[in-house]
């Protein structure tokens, strides 16, 4: 069985290949989502919320592969909200533990989300992955995910 260490990287020697030449940043977060969430498909929400620099520390939907997502995420609430705010990856066991936590899919128990920086080191996104199981994501999705997203938007 193959480990989520070997599927990670498989996912992004397939980005490197696919999005090689290909500068637009919504073309690379959809590259990335639908990768992502083949690759994973028992996760049920896989995508981006990007920093709306027209209002005051909000997220807004980017793309993304899954259930119907909230639209808009102010950064005071969520996880994705906490990422954003924080700047640190936020690995959630069970959400329903999570203060503030934003069910956007009631299946939703575990959930991982990762700042997303330009080549500046400015945020301009978060990566939110939900899953139907608690615990699902560890230190080895943390250290990849980052990885993935600084390599694809770094
Ligand atoms: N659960 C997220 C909201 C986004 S939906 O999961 C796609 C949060 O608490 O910020």
């Amino acid at each position: 069985m193959t480990g989520r260490a070997e599927i990670y990287d498989e996912v992004s020697r397939q980005l490197a290949s696919v999005l090689e030449g290909e500068g637009d940043r919504i073309a690379r977060m959809a590259t990335v989502s639908c990768l992502l969430a083949q690759a994973f498909p028992d996760n049920i929400w896989t995508g981006f919320y990007m920093v709306d620099r027209a209002k005051e520390d909000e997220l807004v939907v980017g793309p993304y592969q899954g259930t119907l997502g909230c639209l808009r995420i102010p950064f005071a609430k969520g996880v994705c909200g906490a990422a954003a705010r924080t700047g640190e990856t936020q690995v959630v066991e069970d959400v329903h533990a999570f203060e503030g936590h934003i069910a956007c899919d009631s299946r939703s128990v575990s959930e991982i989300v990762v700042p997303v920086r330009d080549p500046d080191g400015t945020l301009f996104a978060v990566l939110d992955i939900d899953n139907p199981e608690a615990g699902t994501f560890g230190e080895t999705d943390r250290a990849a995910l980052e990885r993935l997203v600084a390599d694809v938007f770094g």
